[in-house]
Order: structure tokens, then sequence, then C-alpha cells
């Protein structure tokens, strides 16, 4: 064979990495583990078999952990907590940057361990997961250290449970307790039933870092495992990555426990080819995108959308590409595609492709537990596989015409987790990255993470972030003591009209008055006992009418923030100019305090307004040839249940950062704020607010809250109301994962609640990656 027939056959002889220190490292544990609790390893319990699936050989036996084992990570998470956030970011920050060298300095060992586990090539395992790791660590360490003087008024939450997936051990390991741990918080993490070695090795690092007992624990079992942690009274915050149907049941699970919880769920993400893309560059990025760990990944440009005219062409050179990707032992060098992680996963995989009649397209893979590289042309938008998530080497693939019909293609999916776009042109790239709704968009690349970008979903994709400053506010919450929260007594009285009342405040919707559909009315009566007014009572279907008018306002988002801050700016003078009558009002109600409540949410409303076009994002250092830019996006359509502690400031409180934003929201004021809501609608009229942006609906937020959290055109909802009241939300939004932010029955003092959590709150990072710099 001469150098010729090399080039042409680019035939390769195996390279296989050496796993005897890894194998030894398990012997050296007695190849039987037990769990990682207040700085030990337990014995062994009653245990499961951890196998290799390129090999099928049995590697470890692991234990499945009991309740009393969780009783006890938890416990001993609970004790070291209090300790280790006093220690400060400066000191936690030393222990986390010993994690990373120790990392750095055991890199090998982790990545045959983790490739022996899970079956990903050791290309990757070596020169992408283990590396992100250290950097991990060493960002978060960086954290720490700035904590004190960047993150004012934030602390740690507690005790942190982490569920994550097998895909990338190691890696969500990472994602999950290097956070965690800068802020101040412990954990007790589970890692995956398939995949527990690296969360061990890893467990050996943090006693050899000298990390205080406690401050990680790790149990191991499987699902049943993840849900007693998660339900668990002792745990404040929940982080799970894994699939979006169980994702859903920790939503459901942990409703109204007044736990944070963070999901990072299932996608089906597109990878947007233009015509004008150059075609090679974007068919290795397809490389990258799909057979990146087998397809096994969360945001694996799974769904290709080629323009009509380059289809073809691209769709040759993608097979010939395909053809020349190696399959086979994931400790080869060599190898492009490893194993799947599972034989389950494998049965999974073959099921969804068995059950199509696209036209399927594949190479070879050897026997075993591995699949080949897999390209599905021929099917409807509404296939199963362009909509469900395969998480295997499977491509489907779909064409299209104009760049306003691949934004509807790439968003037609119940998930928003990432989108690659591919063009040379700049204006068509930078035009479509803003359309598509993901919470990452790579721009001409694809699979690129970092500690210092957020990741993380919108729809069922999930919610929350994962690195950056963004990732940090799932692991802190406001410092200082919440205030009780202190509800109005039910108003007593006939409902009948009193006298002398002759106007029925009506709702407001789509920027006018409506009649309340069930035609029912409600007294609102004064700190004297009398009645001072009247409002009508919204039912599910005002709800469902506003939520629509609130959708119809899609302008809102796009208008400029300099525009919205005028409009702010304006509602704010002329309810200045009203001052003494809305005054009066609060006054009804309260019995005091009037004046002084106006004047604060004036002043509330000049803030916000001056926030508008101060909040739009930042830029991200990321350590390759790109930025990542920070984009702060409106949520969307909000529904808020108003305070009921300030009639007046705690509305304006909620809906000036919702809208600064972009938002459109759906408010529903307290008993007390109900008329100084209904008072509003003449300001609002007067100060070009367009229709539909605000919409205030009176009514009771027991019966509006279910329905509000199952709406599936509402994005988030927002309770500041009594506890029993974030339950519900919690526990119903669960069916398409909206966000929540709930008071838990915890009040707040309205005077001081403004700033970043309410901007944090009405906003949504998007990651866009962008090639810049040589
Ligand atoms: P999974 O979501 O069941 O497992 C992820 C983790 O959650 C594991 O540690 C598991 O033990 C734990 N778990 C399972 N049930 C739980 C519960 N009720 N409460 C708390 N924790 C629980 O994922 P699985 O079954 O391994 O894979 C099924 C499908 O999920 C895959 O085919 C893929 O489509 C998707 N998936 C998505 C991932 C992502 O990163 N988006 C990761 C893993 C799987």
């Amino acid at each position: 064979m001469n150098v010729k027939d090399i080039y042409e056959s680019m035939e390769y002889g195996p390279a296989p990495e050496a796993a005897g220190d890894a194998l030894a490292w398990v012997v050296d544990q007695g190849s039987r583990f037990g769990h990682f609790i207040d700085g030990a390893f337990t014995k062994p319990g009653e245990t499961f078999e951890t196998t290799s699936p390129a090999s099928g050989e049995v590697l470890a036996e692991v234990s499945q952990a009991t309740s009393a084992d969780i009783d006890a990570a938890v416990a001993a998470a609970r004790a070291a907590q209090g300790k280790w956030e006093k220690l400060g970011g400066k000191g936690r920050a030393r222990y986390l940057y010993a994690l990373a060298r120790l990392v750095q300095k055991h890199a090998r060992l982790f990545a045959v361990l983790e490739t022996l586990d899970s079956g990903k090539p050791i290309r990757e395992a070596r020169d992408i997961d283990v590396p992100l790791v250290a950097r991990h660590f060493y960002y978060h360490a960086g954290m720490a250290q700035l904590m004190e003087s960047e993150l004012p008024g934030r602390a740690a939450i507690g005790v942190c449970g982490q569920v994550i997936p097998w895909n990338f051990p190691l890696l969500m390991l990472a994602w999950k307790v290097a956070p965690a741990l800068a802020m101040g918080n412990t954990v007790v993490l589970k890692p995956a039933e398939w995949t527990s070695l690296t969360a061990l090795l890893f467990a050996d690092i943090c006693r050899q870092a000298g990390l205080p007992a406690g401050v990680v624990n790790i149990v191991t079992g499987d699902g049943a495992v993840g849900a007693e942690l998660v339900a668990h009274e002792g745990i404040d915050k929940v982080a799970f990555t894994g699939s979006t149907e169980v994702g859903r049941k920790i939503r459901a699970a942990t409703a109204g426990q007044g736990k944070a919880l963070t999901l990072e769920l299932g996608g089906k993400s597109p990878f947007v080819v233009f015509e004008d893309a150059d075609l090679d560059s974007a068919v290795e990025g397809l490389v990258d995108a799909i057979w990146f760990n087998g397809g096994q990944v969360c945001c694996a440009g799974s769904r290709l959308l080629v323009q009509e005219g380059v289809a073809e062409r691209f769709h040759a050179k993608l097979k010939a590409r395909m053809k020349s990707l190696r399959v086979g032992d994931p400790l080869d060098k060599c190898i492009d595609v490893g194993a799947i992680v599972h034989s389950e996963q494998l049965a999974r995989i073959k099921a969804l492709v068995a059950e199509t009649d696209g036209e399927v397209f594949q190479t070879a893979a050897p026997e075993g537990c591995y699949y080949p590289p897999t390209l599905i042309e021929g099917l409807h938008t509404a296939d199963k596989l362009m909509q469900e998530e395969i998480f295997g080497p499977v491509l489907v693939s779909m064409t299209f015409r104009t760049p306003a019909e691949a934004v509807q293609l790439a968003n037609n999916t119940r998930y928003g987790l990432a989108a690659s776009v591919w063009s040379e042109n700049i204006n068509v790239a930078l035009d479509v990255a803003p359309k598509l709704v993901a919470g990452v968009v790579w721009i001409n690349g694809t699979n690129m993470f970092d500690a210092a970008a957020g990741f993380g979903g919108v729809r069922e994709s999930g919610f929350g972030r994962e690195g950056g400053w963004e990732g940090l506010q799932a692991y802190t919450k406001p410092s200082g003591k919440p205030k009780a929260l202190k509800l109005k007594a039910p108003e007593a009285g006939a409902p009948e009209l009193p006298e002398g009342l002759d106007r029925t405040a009506k709702l407001y919707v789509g920027g006018k008055q409506a009649r309340p559909d069930g035609g029912y009315t409600r007294t609102v009566w004064g700190k004297s006992g009398k009645a001072i007014g009247q409002v009508g009572i919204a039912n599910r279907k005002d709800l469902r009418n506003a939520v629509e008018a609130a959708r119809g306002a899609a302008g809102w988002s796009g208008a400029t923030a300099h525009n919205r801050a005028q409009v702010i700016y304006y509602i704010a003078e002329n309810l200045e100019a009203r001052a003494e009558e809305f005054a009066a009002r609060i006054d009804a109600v309260t019995g005091k305090g009037g004046k002084a409540e106006v004047e604060a949410a004036v002043s509330r409303l000049f803030s916000y307004a001056a926030w508008a076009d101060k909040f739009g994002g930042d830029l991200r250092q990321v350590p390759m040839r790109g930025m990542a830019l920070a984009v702060r996006e409106p949520i969307g359509v909000i529904g808020a249940l108003c305070p009921e502690e300030a009639p007046l400031l705690g509305l304006i409180s909620v809906m000036a950062p919702a809208i600064a934003m972009g938002n459109r929201v759906v408010l529903v004021p307290g008993q007390a704020g109900a008329l100084s809501a209904t008072d509003l609608y003449q300001v609002l009229d007067t100060s070009d607010l367009p229709g539909g942006v605000v919409n205030i609906l009176t009514g009771d937020h027991a019966e509006l809250a279910p329905v509000m959290a199952k709406h599936l055109d509402v994005d988030a909802v927002w309770s500041f109301s009594a506890a029993d009241i974030s339950e519900v939300i919690e526990r119903e939004s669960a069916g398409n994962l909206k966000r929540t932010w709930v008071n838990n029955g915890l009040g707040r003092d309205w005077e001081q609640a403004e700033g970043r959590e309410f901007l944090e709150q009405a906003t949504e990072v998007k990651t866009v990656w962008v090639p810049y710099g040589a």
C-alpha cells in the first residue's frame, strides 16, 4: 500500500487507548461501591451491575440507595451547609480550584472510565467532556471569588438535590456541582444508573481535595432513588437534567414544597442550512451535531432543514461523509461514533426507526450495542420522528424554500433547546437567529459549550440556565429574612349593589373594557366597613380572552426598548397627574398611606422605564474562535396574581418590569387592589400603550390560578398570592412546563421590591454563538 492508496481508502489501523489504569482503580475500590456520604464511602448495600456497553463486560457493582441512605446524605449536606457558606466565596474558591486541578491531573483516568462506562468515543471524553469539566470548576471558582462583590444581596439556597442523565455523566455532574458549591450550597447528587462510575471517582477526588465532609454527597440508584431525593423535605433546590417526561413528573412532585427548580430537558433541535452556506463546513457541522456522542445529546441537531436549491447537493455530500464515519470500539482513538449507552436505549432507537415510512439511509455498524449513522428523508412535519426526541445517531431531514419557512419549520416543535444556522450571509444568519425559539443558537457552528455561556431551554425543553451569571440565579436566593405574608381577611357583607354606587368596573382586555362573561360582580369593602365599589368577577373564558389579546400584542416584544421606555414614562406621568384620586382610593381601602403608595408606584414606573433599555444582555468570553451573546429576551405572555399587601404599588411592581422587558401581561389584582387596578384603565388608555399589552382581570385568584397555569399560550405564571395558590400553579404548570415564580406564602416589602430580581424573572437568556475574531 502506498501513500496514494492510503489517502484514497482513508483506512486506519486501530489505536486503542489502554483501559488498565481505569480498571485498576475500580478494582482498588473493591469493584463494589457504596454511596459517598459525609466525606466517606458507605459499605455497599443491595447492588446492581454497571457494564461497558461496548464489550458487555461487567465493570463494577453499584449500590441502590435506600431511604435511609438518602436521609443520611441529605442530613450530612444540611449539617455541612452553614459552615461551607460561612467560609465565604474566597474560601470556597480555593476548593473549587483544587477540584479543577485534580480533574486535570486525573484527566486520562476520568476520560477512560467515562468511555468504558458510557460507550462514548475516547476522543470525545478526552478532548471535550473532561476539559469542559475542569473549565467548569475553574470558572466557578472565579464566581465564588467574586460572589460577595458581584452578587450583593444574594445568598446560598441551602441543600441541592441533583439528578443527572447518562449521556454526559461527569460533565453534567460538573454543571450541577460547581455552581452550587461556588454559591455556598451543599449537594446530594444522583448519577444515572447506567453511568455512575465517574461520579464515584469524583467523590474520591473530593476527598483528595480535602473538601469538608458533607459538602458533596453522591447516592447511586435508579429513578426511584431520584424521585425520593427530589421530593425529600430536606432539599431546598432541585436541579434535573434528563427526559421531558421525568422533568414533568418532578415539576408535579415538588409542587408547593417551596423548592427552587431548574429542568434541563429534551430537544429536537433544528440544523438549518441556507443555500448560501459553506456546504462542506455545514456537513462537518452536522457530523458534530448529530453524531457527537452518537446523537445521545439533548441539544443534538437532529432535524436537518436544508434549502431546496442545494438540498440534492447537500444530501449527496452528507451521505458521502456518513460513509466515512467510523463506528466501533469507543476506546479506539480513531473512532467517530462509539457504542449506544445501553441495550435498552439501543432497543428504543431501533423501535422508533422501525416504525417510520420515511426513506432510510444507513451506513454500517458493528454487531453489539451499536447503531449506524442514519438519515431519514421524506417525512411530514407531523411525523413522529420529526417531533420526538430519538436520542441516537438518527437524523431526519426536510427542505424549505424561504427563510420565513425555515423559521416556521424550525419552530414547529414543542421543544426549544438549541438551533444551528448555517449561512455565509451575515444578514440571513442574524435575521433568523432572534426568530428561533431556542435557548441556544449557534451560527455556523454547533454543539459548542462553555461555562461562561448559559445553556438551557424554553418550552418543553425546561427552564433555568446552567453556566454564566444567569446560571447562578438558580443557586442563590435573595439574602435576608422574607417577610410574613399578610393576606386580607375574606370580605364580609351582602353582595348586592350598595346604594349610591351606580357603576361596576369592568375587566380590561385588549385595551378595552369588557363585561365579565359570567355576569357576576363583587362588592369591594372599604376599611371603614362601607362598600366602596363593585368589580366584575372574571372566569376562565375571560382569562382565555385576555391571553388571546396578550398573544395578539406580540408587536410589543418587537418594539424598541426606547419606545417601551417612553410609554412607561408616559404611564408614570399620567398616574402622577391623578395622584390624589388614586391616593384617596387606597386610603379608602387600607385606611392609610395612599399618598406615599402612589408616589412609590410612580417612582417604580420611572425606574423600569429607565431599565427598559439597560438590561439587554452581555457578551461572554468563551475559549473559542467566537463570542457568545447572552441576549435577554422577553418571556412572552406572563400571567400574574398580584399581591394583596399593596393595592397599587404591588400591581405596578409586577406590571412594570414585565412590560419594560417586552412581555405582555394578564394581571389579576388582589382583593384590596381591585379598584385601584380598574382605575388604572384610563391611565393606560391615555399613555399610548398598545391594546393587549396589559390586561387586567378582577377575580378570584384561587379560581383563575389553575386555568392560567394550564393555559398553553401563557409562557410564565407569577404568584404573590396565598401559599396554596403557589402549589396549584406549580402542579398545573407541569403540562407544558411553563416557567413559574411563586412566593410560597412569603410576603415582600413592596417598597423595596424593585430591580434585577424582577428583570431576571421577566427575561430569558438566549445564548447566541457568533464567529468572531481570528
Ligand atoms: P430519564 O430522564 O429517565 O433519566 C435521567 C435521570 O433521572 C436518571 O438519573 C434517572 O435515574 C432519573 N430518574 C428517572 N425517573 C425519575 C423520577 N421519577 N424522579 C427523579 N429522577 C428520576 O432518562 P432515561 O430513561 O435514561 O432516557 C429516556 C429518554 O430520555 C432518552 O431516550 C432520551 O430521549 C431522553 N433523555 C434526555 C436527556 C437530556 O439530556 N435531555 C438525558 C437522558 C435521556
